[in-house]
C-alpha cells in the first residue's frame, strides 16, 4: 500500500525541488458547493473544514512552509447572524478534532486577525492550538480569522506614527522593511510574502487579502468550489506555479 505522501510526489510533472515556501489560499464557493447540492450553506462550511485538513496534510506532505488560509474576514461580519455564529463555532471544532494529527505532523498554528472580537470559547480555542503546536519545527498552518488587509495596514500605520510620536523612530528610517515588520505577517519573518497565492471557485479578486505581501506573488484561479479542492487540485496549481517566469521587475536570465 502506497503512502499518502509517496502518492503525492508521484505526480512526473510536479518538482518537487521547487515547490513554493509559501502558499495562500483564499478558501471560497463553500455557499455554492452547498446551494448546488440543495443544502443550507452552512453544509458547505462544514465539508470546507474537511478540505482544510485533506490540504494541510497535502500542503505539509509536500514541504510547503508556509499555508495561509483566508478563513474570515472582517467584511463576512455582513453574513447573517446564523451564519456567522457557525462560522464561529468552526474553529472549536476543527482543533478539537485535528490538533493531535496537527502535533504528529510537526505542523505549526499560527493565526493573523484580530481575534479578540471573536467568542470567547472560539478564541480559547485559537489559543490552546498556538500554544498546543508551539514546539512543532515543520510548516506553519497561517489562519488568517477575523482578517482583513486594508485593517492591518491602519494599524501597522498606527503604530509606527506612535514610534515617530514618541521619539522612537525617525520619519527618514521608515523603509519597506519598517512597514512589514508592522504587518501581522511580520512572525513570519522572511517567509512572510506568499510565492502563490490560490482562490478557488472561479471568483477572481483579492476580497482584502494580504495587499502588501502579495506584491509580486503568483496567482492560479480555479474554478474548484473549496469543498472539492483536494491535494491533488493543490498539485495541479503547483504544477502551474512552476511554469511561471518570475521576474521580480528584471528580466528572464538575471
Ligand atoms: C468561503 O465560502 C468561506 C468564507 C468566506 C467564510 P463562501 O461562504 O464565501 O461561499 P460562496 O462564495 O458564497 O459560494
Ligand atoms: C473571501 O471570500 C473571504 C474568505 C475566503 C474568508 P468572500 O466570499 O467573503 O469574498 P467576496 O465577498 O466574494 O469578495
Ligand atoms: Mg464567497
Amino acid at each position: 500500500m502506497f503512502s499518502k505522501k509517496a502518492d503525492l510526489s508521484n505526480n512526473p510533472k510536479l518538482d518537487t525541488e521547487r515547490i513554493p515556501a509559501h502558499i495562500a489560499i483564499i478558501m471560497d464557493g463553500n455557499g455554492r458547493w452547498a446551494q448546488a447540492r440543495h443544502l443550507p450553506r452552512v453544509a458547505g462550511h462544514k465539508q470546507g473544514m474537511q478540505t482544510v485538513k485533506t490540504v494541510t496534510m497535502a500542503a505539509s506532505d509536500l514541504g510547503v512552509k508556509v499555508l495561509t488560509l483566508y478563513a474570515f474576514s472582517t467584511e463576512n461580519w455582513k453574513r447573517p447572524n446564523d451564519e456567522v455564529s457557525y462560522l464561529m463555532q468552526l474553529p472549536i471544532r476543527f482543533f478539537k478534532t485535528f490538533v493531535p494529527d496537527l502535533v504528529a505532523h510537526n505542523v505549526r498554528v499560527m493565526v493573523m486577525g484580530d481575534i479578540s472580537r471573536l467568542p470567547g470559547a472560539t478564541q480559547q480555542a485559537v489559543k490552546d492550538a498556538i500554544t498546543d503546536t508551539s514546539k512543532c519545527t515543520g510548516m506553519i498552518l497561517n489562519f488568517a480569522l477575523n482578517y482583513g488587509s486594508r485593517d492591518e495596514i491602519v494599524r501597522a500605520v498606527k503604530s509606527i506614527a506612535t514610534e515617530v510620536q514618541t521619539g522612537q523612530l525617525s520619519p527618514n528610517n521608515i523603509t519597506e522593511q519598517t512597514v512589514s515588520d508592522h504587518l501581522m505577517s511580520s512572525p513570519l519573518g522572511s517567509l512572510a510574502d506568499p510565492d502563490l497565492l490560490i482562490r478557488t471557485s472561479g471568483e477572481e479578486r483579492i476580497s482584502n487579502f494580504l495587499l502588501w505581501q502579495i506584491a509580486y506573488s503568483e496567482f492560479v484561479f480555479t474554478d474548484t468550489y473549496w469543498p472539492d479542492f483536494d491535494g491533488q487540485a493543490l498539485q495541479k496549481a503547483i504544477i502551474e506555479f512552476q511554469g511561471r517566469h518570475r521576474r521580480f521587475g528584471g528580466l528572464k536570465n538575471n
